[in-house]
């Protein structure tokens, strides 16, 4: 591909230049290792700043790691994780969860990737039944791989229906920055204040060059995650350099700023091809991805100049994706390439 910038994903871009200077700022020295190191100090403190108190961050290297973390902290064996069909847990972590996790996903069709307490509750039943996986947690994802977001008023009415039952409420946040900006709340609004007890805080798909968190918001569910985080081989050993990105990313609003402009472009993307003959924007685009339909033959022309994920070969469904460092020119070239392909198709 001779193009530098892609519309597939918020993994293709690079990391940010502010993120590259903090990475060679904390390349500097010796220092403890495995995250007894200031940066780590640093870092975890603004997460609590911006989710609370009570919030405990823990570094680890992907989102699936994360997830798989996280959730295995609250599940045993026989216990089971309520989710969307479409979770990226389910469908996209090639059964770590289950494998690595031990435990049981238990899928609820969903909308945009959204679920609801009437789906949830769906799957609450079989309570103290042996010869039922048991209903540990429900999880949900904000924003949704579909890009859509849930409100707070949403999350909250699930943590609500997850408490009453026992459960707790896991949040997969790979992209809780673009939902955050989309729904001008603060991480702690879409979070802490619903009612979420464990999240995976996305850093690659907004700026960083590699790492993600997990963290934990009810008191005393973090009290042996450092043993598991080591089982699950998330734990790095050159810590510093995971934590000095989050630092440099939740300082001064970096993570807001680089949502920002990764949802604008998508909603610029979504403006300006909707117009065009047989292109169907599907959904809303809330965040930082464009849904949409457009005659294979087309597709697979512009697929020759730049590289996009097709979401469903049967009914085709394709997906574009902006990043942080997306420009309006970048989407004006793409847009004219996508004429240029449904002209020739
Ligand atoms: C919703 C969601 N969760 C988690 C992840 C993290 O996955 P990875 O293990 O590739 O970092 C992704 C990445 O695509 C994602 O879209």
């Amino acid at each position: 591909m001779s193009q530098s910038i892609s519309f597939a994903s918020d993994n293709n871009s690079g990391a940010h230049p502010r993120i590259m200077e903090a990475l060679a700022r904390a390349n500097a020295g010796h220092c403890v290792a495995y995250g007894a190191d200031p940066w780590t100090k640093e870092a975890r403190a603004r997460f609590r700043r911006l989710f609370g108190d009570a919030a405990e961050a823990f570094f680890v290297f992907g989102g699936t790691g994360a997830n798989v973390c996280g959730l295995s902290t609250l599940c045993r064996p026989w216990h089971g994780v309520v989710c969307a069909e479409s979770a990226h847990i389910n469908v996209d972590e090639c059964g770590a969860p289950e494998h690595v996790g031990g435990f049981k996903l238990l899928t609820v069709p969903a909308d945009q990737g959204k679920i609801a307490p009437e789906g949830v509750a769906r799957r609450l039943h079989g309570f103290g039944f042996e010869h039922h996986s048991q209903p540990k947690v429900v999880s949900i994802t904000q924003a949704t791989e579909l890009g859509a977001v849930y409100t707070p008023q949403e999350i909250r009415a699930i943590a609500e229906q997850a408490h009453a039952h026992g459960l707790y409420l896991h949040l997969d946040g790979a992209r809780l920055s673009n939902a955050a900006e989309a729904l001008d709340r603060s991480l702690r609004e879409l979070t802490t204040d619903c009612g979420v007890d464990v999240l995976s805080f996305g850093g690659t798909k907004n700026g960083l060059m590699f790492g993600e968190a997990v963290v934990f918001l009810r008191p005393g569910l973090a009290d042996e995650f450092k043993y598991l985080r080591k089982q699950n081989m998330q734990l790095a050993s050159k810590m510093r350099f995971i934590a000095a990105q989050f630092s440099e990313l939740l300082r001064d609003g970096l993570w807001l700023d680089n949502a920002r402009q990764a949802n604008a472009m998508a909603r610029l993307l979504a403006h300006r091809v909707k117009g065009l003959p047989k292109v169907e924007v599907q959904g809303s685009v809330d965040t930082n991805a464009v849904f949409v339909r457009l005659p294979r033959a087309a597709a697979e022309r512009l697929k020759q100049r730049y590289f996009f994920y097709t979401w469903d070969e049967e009914a085709p469904l394709y997906r574009w994706m902006t990043s942080f460092d997306t420009t309006a020119q970048d989407v004006e070239d793409f847009a004219q390439a996508l004429e240029q392909a449904l002209a020739a198709a």
